[in-house]
């Protein structure tokens, strides 16, 4: 065994000869040694640093494989505030944008900087004295999500700035994102094993990065492209934006080259118009271009509004549009039984994807649109969502067929259709095979029950051969029912019987998301779980009570309320517990919570806090913000220039705070 001094000295050699790999490799695109000596030069930092646990450093390059799982991302709050950008897609507004900043600065032409607007996820990229600390996705601009060991694993962010000297403090900004093959190439990973994949490369990468195990992240290659640099101690921070990329490109970082400075705005909105030229070739996303001042003192002389800055403009591309023949008009029916009208096309090629169906949302899209079968139609592709019909095209002569209207029937079941706004639903509910498969496949899906091995073939010959008429005879499965499935032996069967066995150990927020309740996806699922601890609670809390919850609108609680008061909903509830699903309580639920239960009402100016943000410090520590005083008002907090709300309060006795007693209240004390 090599004593402790050589192999200090051996590793920092490795990391140094890996670091250097690594930008051959990802930033200059000029490797100079094959995958396997890399590999070996990794194997053998990965031994020594084993050997020695406390020379692997975080900045390591074999921190690059990911770490071992954990259990929650952390909330990370922000060096700096991440502003988004106004945008617009007209140049007309990026004039008047260019003619604000001119009065204000009192000059006759700005320079500014024009690069493209990659659409992935915005991250903050910390380093102290050199080495990466911490990375945090945007979150609500203050306060992210720590996901600092899987951003390690994206080999375009240097683990270590190379710029000599470094700066104590950098907080840098940027996007990750999954270039188009890449994007392309998981996809098809993806759905070879039966999984769903994702709709746009955006998604993906939102899904690598915010994975627990960092193992998995390292698998999806995500790359960085970096933007802005947010605060700098230690050094100088550069006067102008040009000279940031400079420096950002100098520290290690790889910067996307299609940056351009311009002397006024119209050389800006002409670079707009060659990337959108440009756009379709690129080997990843972009969704417009973003201007931005130049001078980091102009910058500050026009300073920012409370979400963006005045200085920057994001002057998107338009969605791309084509024009083509509705051949047809098909009614789809969803996991919910909404229908939604689809046009089906004459197959036409919107920059780049074959689009052959294109959604006219509900009845009253379709209605407004006048679209019928035999129509010319303008559609468009806007990046992720589904191709949508913009308008009809009138054409001189034409004779049109009769306006489309709605079936009174499911087209699956044959059921009676009910119109609820501007939605029809199908109301057969789970006897309606369309809802019903879809329901179960949602029921089994990852972030639900989990059951391995149920795919929609089986489920949809399960249902053809009414094995299942609801969710519930999952549970009632048993090995003779599956043998007489085509494709199941019994090994397969008690496979799946297996699953289906373990999945009844189940956590509460899965167990709601399970449901499908109109609205509630996984987000919300957690949040009634974590509010309410159980079951029963979530399914008798009233839509007043549902709509204190942070986040929890009328429509979201109408949803919740509505799928609880249905017979057959919490039939279907009640035989899952029967069969013996147990959902577990999140460990710690609301009600645990410094503020659970008690009711605040806010009245005056407040001082040094806005009034949402006091409002989602309240919700986050499990309390409720009304708008009215009485007597079950727990705090009234009295700001500048209180009202009749602070008479009433002292009239009923409630306890009045001032601002600085609640700040001190809300932040622990
Ligand atoms: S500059 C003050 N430059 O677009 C904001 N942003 O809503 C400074 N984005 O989430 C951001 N590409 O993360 C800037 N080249 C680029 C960008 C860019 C993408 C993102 C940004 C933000 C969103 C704007």
């Amino acid at each position: 065994m090599m004593d402790r001094k050589s192999a200090e000295k051996r590793i920092g050699e490795l990391k140094e000869q890996i670091e250097r790999h690594d930008r051959l490799y990802y930033i200059d695109n000029n490797p100079q040694i094959s995958d396997a000596a890399y590999d070996e030069l990794l194997r053998e930092l990965e031994e020594f640093e084993e050997a020695f646990p406390d020379f692997a450093a975080d900045d390591s390059p074999t921190k690059r494989v990911g770490a071992p799982p954990r259990s929650s991302l952390p909330p990370a709050r922000h060096l700096m505030p991440m502003l988004s950008l106004d945008s617009t897609t007209s140049a007309d507004e990026a004039r008047a944008f260019d003619e604000r900043l001119r009065k204000a600065l009192e000059k006759d032409r700005i320079a500014y900087t024009a690069e493209p607007k990659f659409d992935g996820i915005s991250l903050e990229l910390v380093y102290e004295n050199g080495v990466l600390t911490r990375a945090a996705t945007r979150g609500d601009g203050t306060t992210g999500e720590d996901v600092t060991p899987n951003v390690r694993t994206i080999r375009s962010v240097p683990l270590r700035l190379s710029d000599d000297p470094v700066p104590s403090l950098v907080s840098v900004r940027g996007e990750a994102f999954l270039p188009l093959d890449r994007f392309r190439e998981l996809n098809r990973r993806m759905t070879e094993r039966g999984e769903p994949g994702f709709a746009n490369p955006r998604n993906a990468a939102a899904g690598a990065l915010r994975q627990l195990d960092s193992r998995i992240t390292a698998s999806r290659p995500l790359t960085f492209f970096a933007y802005e640099i947010m605060k700098i101690e230690g050094a100088p921070d550069p006067p102008t934006h040009s000279e940031e990329l400079d420096l950002l490109s100098d520290f290690g970082f790889v910067i996307d080259n299609h940056w351009k400075t311009c002397d006024g705005i119209e050389e800006a909105i002409d670079f707009h118009a060659v990337l959108a030229e440009a756009r379709e070739a690129l080997p990843f996303e972009i969704d417009g271009v973003v201007i931005e001042v130049d001078s980091k003192r102009d910058r500050d002389a026009v300073g920012a509004r409370s979400r963006s800055p005045r200085w920057a403009l994001a002057l998107k591309f338009e969605p791309r549009r084509e024009i083509t023949d509705v051949e047809d008009i098909a009614v789809g029916v969803g996991r919910t039984g909404k229908l939604t009208p689809v046009a089906l096309l004459k197959p036409v090629d919107v920059g780049g994807v074959t689009v052959s169906r294109a959604t006219l949302h509900n009845a009253r899209d379709l209605e407004r649109k006048d679209v019928r079968i035999g129509d010319r139609v303008r559609i468009k592709r806007a990046g992720d969502v589904i191709p949508a019909v913009i308008e009809r095209i009138e054409v001189a002569g034409q004779k049109r067929s009769g306006p489309f209207s709605m079936p009174s029937a499911c087209p699956v079941c044959g059921s009676p259709v009910e119109a609820e706004g501007a939605n029809h639903y199908c109301t057969g509910g789970l006897s309606c095979p369309a809802q019903l498969k879809r329901r179960i496949m949602h029921f089994a899906s990852k972030g639900a029950f989990d059951i391995e091995g149920l795919g929609e073939k089986t489920v949809e010959s399960m249902v053809d051969l009414e094995m299942l008429g609801s969710v519930a005879d999952l549970f009632r499965l048993n090995r003779d029912k599956l043998l007489e499935l085509e494709g199941f032996a019994e090994k397969s069967a008690d496979n799946l019987l297996e699953a289906i066995e373990r999945s009844k150990d189940i956590a509460l927020p899965r167990f709601v998301y399970a449901l499908g309740i109109r609205n509630v996806g996984e987000h919300v699922a957690g949040l009634l779980a974590l509010h309410y601890g159980s079951l029963e609670a979530i399914a008798a809390a009233p839509a007043e009570e549902l709509i204190s919850i942070r986040e929890i609108g009328p429509e979201v609680a109408a949803s919740v309320t509505g799928f609880f008061s249905n017979e057959r909903n919490r039939k279907t509830v009640d035989d899952l517990l029967v069969q013996g699903v147990a959902p577990k309580p999140p460990e710690r639920t609301a009600a645990d919570l410094p503020l659970a239960g008690k009711a605040f009402v806010f009245t005056g100016a407040l001082e040094g806090i806005t009034r949402s943000e006091a409002k989602s410090r309240v919700q986050a520590l499990g309390g409720r913000v009304s708008s009215s005083v009485s007597a079950k008002t727990d705090y009234v907090v009295a700001g500048s220039d209180p009202g009749s709300k602070h008479e009433k309060a002292l009239r009923l006795g409630v306890i009045v705070l001032s601002i600085d007693e609640f700040l001190s209240l809300v932040e622990g004390d």
